[in-house]
């Protein structure tokens, strides 16, 4: 194999700004270098053995983040709900669901973490109720014209006795955006907005009770010691006025801006009053206290609007989780991000794998530049699960090494695949079912985690009860298996984030070496950075001390250590 000499010259070229960089950074808010682990309730650890994740088991298993060395937890909801859509469904956002336990419960989990030196970010949902929640009964109750249906978006029908939905816009989940309700006395009546499932009316925040009723729960949670909130759907709070048609699908969390338009139902002027409200409330709190927008929106200059100064402190990244395993992409993806968040004065955040989207160590084994698909089923295309864990290493170390904050989804730090090969008939998505099956959704991705390769249910539960099936694989990833061996995708994770910590990578400042088209190459401090993208192994600068390396390293053409293909390097040099 040969090795360009020229990449070894640009590897080695001193960069005097990044030696800068490479001093202490001050102490800052937490939240702008946190390393924030995502607990999905139903399928981290099940305490009861109901066969399905609970507080009490996450409490229990809260160890395993702070050895991993997360500075914090973000919790998907664990509130009162009928689960139509695993919870993002609310009933009662002040109390807890009883199959994750009890408020008394919720209080010792923040308890914990707490002790533990871990932060904690609660879920809020503030774009839609659960059809179940007191409000949506109160307004189909109360019938067409009533105060209570001005809390949410009742419309007629078109049509000649308005049979036909208001306007022509979709769930996210496939079918209608709309659906039609009786009238109390029977009668075909209005139509109610979801923008996803039928269960989850979407509140009109142009109503001052709406506004009011957030902020106290909002209140409720901080009175209770959290540390911040992630948003549901930050960018749907608010429609465009007279509700005007859309003639584009919904593409399910894929971005809001097709072709430069702003469709209606997304990224409204209107949503960033209401995040400066709420600033003012968390700033009212003594701490560090913080939130996140889950806001798909494109492009970066019009995500960096929810993370103004006086908005919201992080927003996640999809358009890194969205790159392609190409470079140039993933380059200028993380050029942007850093360019526009910083102008206006808001960290970066970076995200491979969530409860959304297929684990990232099954969505980079399939084909590059495939479109990223909505779940993976025994019948599509299988992903290459070893070229996938590999790349995903890589890119795992690449995302850890960013100035930032980043996000951790559970089991990633296990090299968790998705599971591609469930059975239709467990499938609990709603966008399977609403999609008749044309997407299979995101069951494969919130598969209860392995903690051990030899005990029921790997350990998640100790009846053997799994709210979803666990492909037998997920043996050979649990937690026991991976713990103290060299190597191991969980020991990786654990060495970045410590030497993540030790080195300030998330306060530091990125500098790129030019070098191979096909190499991403930088510093961050004292850290040089190499992530081989390409064909040719890339040899490390002499005397490079090497750090961690998400794969083997080989021998370069001169003799030197050289990183190979998808394998990524953290040395000194
Ligand atoms: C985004 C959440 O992450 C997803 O799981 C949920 O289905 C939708 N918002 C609707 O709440």
């Amino acid at each position: 194999m040969t090795h360009p000499a020229t990449q070894t010259q640009d590897l080695t070229t001193p960069d005097p700004a990044a030696r800068a960089a490479a001093e202490p950074a001050p102490a800052r808010e937490w939240w702008r270098s946190a390393v924030i682990y995502q607990v999905y309730p139903r399928s981290f650890a099940d305490g009861n053995g109901d066969g399905v994740g609970d507080l009490p088991g996450i409490t229990a298993r809260l160890a395993h983040l702070a050895e991993l060395g997360a500075d914090a937890v973000w919790l998907s909801p664990f509130y009162v709900s009928p689960h139509a859509d695993a919870g993002y469904d609310v009933a009662d956002y002040r109390d807890v669901d009883p199959l994750f336990g009890s408020l008394e419960d919720a209080d010792a989990m923040v308890a914990r973490a707490h002790e533990l030196g871990i932060r904690v970010v609660v879920d809020l949902v503030p774009n839609h109720t659960s059809d179940e929640h007191p409000w949506f009964r109160a307004a189909l109750a109360a019938g067409r014209g009533s105060v209570e249906r001005e809390r949410y978006l009742f419309r007629e029908g078109r049509g000649e006795t308005g049979e036909l939905p208001p306007n022509d816009w979709r769930s996210v989940f496939g079918g209608d955006a709309w659906t039609r309700v009786p009238e109390p006395d029977g009668t075909p009546g209005q139509w109610y907005l979801h923008l996803f499932d039928t269960k989850q009316p979407d509140l009109d925040w142009t109503h001052p009770e709406v506004r009011e009723e957030m902020e106290s729960v909002l209140r409720f949670w901080l009175d209770r010691g959290v540390d911040g909130f992630r948003v549901d759907v930050a960018h749907g709070l608010v429609k465009a006025p007279g509700l005007p048609d859309w003639d584009h699908d919904q593409e399910l969390l894929h971005g809001s801006n097709s072709g430069g338009e702003r469709p209606p139902m997304w990224d409204q002027d209107g949503v960033h009053e209401i995040y400066r409200s709420w600033r003012k409330v968390l700033d009212s709190y003594p701490g560090d206290r913080m939130l996140v927008a889950e806001a798909w929106v494109a492009p970066a200059e019009r995500l960096a609007s929810y993370v103004r100064p006086d908005e919201m402190h992080q927003a996640f990244n999809f358009d890194f989780l969205q790159a392609s395993w190409r470079a140039a992409d993933l380059r200028a993806v993380i050029d942007r991000s850093i360019r526009e968040l910083s102008a206006v004065g808001a960290p970066t955040t970076w995200v491979l794998s969530n409860h959304d989207v297929v684990r990232h160590a099954s969505r980079l084994g399939l084909p590059v530049g495939a479109r990223r698909p909505n779940g993976i089923s025994a019948g599509d295309p299988q992903p290459d699960a070893e070229l996938g864990l590999r790349r995903a290493r890589a890119a795992t170390l690449l995302m850890l090494a960013l100035p930032g904050s980043a996000y951790l989804y559970q089991g990633e730090e296990l090299g968790l695949p998705e599971h591609t090969t469930m059975p239709h008939d467990v499938r609990q998505d709603p966008t399977y079912h609403r999609t008749e099956g044309d997407e299979v959704g995101r069951d494969g991705c919130r598969v209860p985690v392995p903690w051990q390769h030899d005990a029921p249910a790997f350990g998640f539960s100790r009846t053997g009860e799994s709210w979803l099936p666990q492909p037998s694989a997920y043996g050979h990833h649990a937690v026991d298996v991976q713990r103290g061996v060299p190597g191991s995708t969980y020991e990786m994770y654990r060495a970045a984030l410590r030497l993540r910590r030790a080195t300030a990578l998330g306060t530091g400042e990125l500098a790129w070496l030019d070098g191979a088209e096909q190499v991403l190459a930088f510093r961050n401090g004292a850290v040089l950075v190499v992530a081989n993208l390409g064909p040719e192994p890339v040899s490390l600068p002499a005397g490079a001390e090497v750090l961690l390396v998400s794969g083997d390293l080989v021998a370069g053409s001169d003799g030197r250590p050289a990183v190979p293909t998808d394998v990524t390097a953290w040395v000194r040099a």
